[in-house]
């Protein structure tokens, strides 16, 4: 982050919170939303195939589109649905369909765990803000195909197909990311939509397995666990997409936080609320957490003894990139836990702050480079070297979500 963008950070988030004391409603000011809007308008010029999807921009500014079977494939229409939530206007729902409708064959697939974001992002919110009841079969069709990749064994929905470790010997048959939370949405509301318990069940006892497994006594999360399919054991956990096998992902432990808020909302077990609490204090009190309240793109990368599987040149990074995808979800579960939390003024106060973080010029798309989606800075894996500090649809849903949900609240 260079002194330039700090110095904006600044002025941003005191702009923001003078806007917050004088007007509660006033999440978004005009003028970001009308730069919101023009982002969407660039994208929408260009883009027209809505089998093509945009995912990001490449090295010359220019999109990067992805096909159906992505597992970024429902953001794009999740956030034309967010435009029109918004901002009620009916231009941004024609597009939003049609960008939904584009992945009708992904109800029938079981290719991977990915098939919640793909279609609640996209379906769900079809349903959700424009009453497309014609969407609840497939919603439905949807979690049966994801509840294929349920065991009886391990209790837990399986992430990815066999593949390899970091190391290049380990072997993953059934393994298991913290991401895979996030499904569970699609799980619980099939369940109120068919009045089938299977998936709530499923849903329940994924989340339950994963307590035990993927956290740690400090409440951070492994990326990967895999799991023996004969008798559950566990047989390894480690990271993909983290710095180390040891160390906190940072979108990670905002996937695995979601996804217990939302536990919590279809079941209101507290113990999935106290859980949610836990990760939530994990990363708002941790000492690497920057001050603007978004996070590196691994909490551990600043610290001593994280020694990674993969090749790791520190000198490539003199500044430890951010994600602000991971605050943009994080922010987003916030305002919702606030609503639950005896801890609400805090929880409050941190989202808050994020979206403000987020709504400055530090990570705010201003300018040439970045002309189709909101928010700069995001990561999609270092250790893979893809998508390091660009934007990323993913992060611009989630922050039109957590926009949402801040108006809802300062509306309440
Ligand atoms: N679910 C994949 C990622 O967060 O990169």
């Amino acid at each position: 982050m260079t002194k330039k963008y700090l110095t904006v950070l600044g002025i941003g988030l005191a702009i923001f919170f003078a806007g917050c004391s004088t007007d509660k409603e006033q999440v978004v000011t005009p003028e970001q939303m009308n730069f919101i809007k023009s982002q969407f308008d660039n994208t929408l010029a260009i883009a027209q195939d809505p089998t093509k999807i945009p995912r990001t921009t490449l090295e010359d500014g220019s999109l990067k589109t992805v096909g159906i079977y992505n597992w970024t494939s429902g953001f794009y229409a999740g956030n034309l649905w967010y435009m029109y939530a918004l901002t009620g206007e009916e231009r941004w729902k024609d597009e939003a369909i049609k960008w939904t409708e584009a992945l009708d064959t992904i109800q029938y697939w079981s290719g991977n765990h990915d098939v919640g974001f793909m279609m609640y992002c996209s379906y769900g919110n079809g349903l959700k803000f424009a009453g497309k009841t014609e969407y609840k079969d497939i919603l439905v069709q949807t979690a049966k195909s994801l509840s294929k990749r349920y065991d009886e064994n391990t209790k837990v929905i399986k992430s990815w197909n066999y593949r390899k470790a970091w190391d290049g010997k380990t072997e993953w048959f059934f393994p298991v990311i913290i991401d895979n939370m996030m499904n569970l949405e699609l799980m619980f509301e099939a369940s109120l939509l068919s009045g089938d318990d299977s998936f709530k069940k499923i849903a329940i006892q994924h989340a339950e397995t994963t307590m035990e497994h993927h956290y740690r006594d400090d409440f951070s999360s492994y990326h990967v666990v895999d799991y023996d399919t004969i008798n559950g054991n566990v047989l390894d956990k480690a990271t993909c997409q983290g710095f180390t096998d040891a160390s906190a992902w940072a979108r990670g432990q905002a996937w695995g936080f979601y996804g217990y808020v939302l536990c919590y909302r279809y079941t209101k077990d507290p113990k999935f609320l106290d859980f949610a609490e836990n990760i939530a204090n994990y990363m708002l009190d941790h000492p690497n957490l920057p001050e603007d309240l978004v996070p590196f793109w691994d909490y551990n990368v600043p610290d001593e003894g994280f020694v990674p599987e993969w090749d790791y040149n520190a000198a490539d990074f003199r500044e430890i990139p951010r994600d602000a995808s991971a605050a943009a979800i994080t922010c987003s579960a916030l305002y919702e836990l606030a609503g639950y939390s005896k801890q609400k003024d805090k929880f409050l106060t941190a989202a808050d702050q994020m979206l403000g973080s987020l709504l400055s010029p530090a990570y705010m798309a201003y300018g040439e480079e970045n002309k189709y989606f909101i928010l700069n800075h995001s990561v999609g894996s270092i250790p893979h070297g893809a998508e390091i500090d660009v934007p990323l649809v993913y992060a611009d849903y989630y922050l039109l979500e957590a926009i949402y949900r801040a108006k809802a609240l300062s509306k309440n």
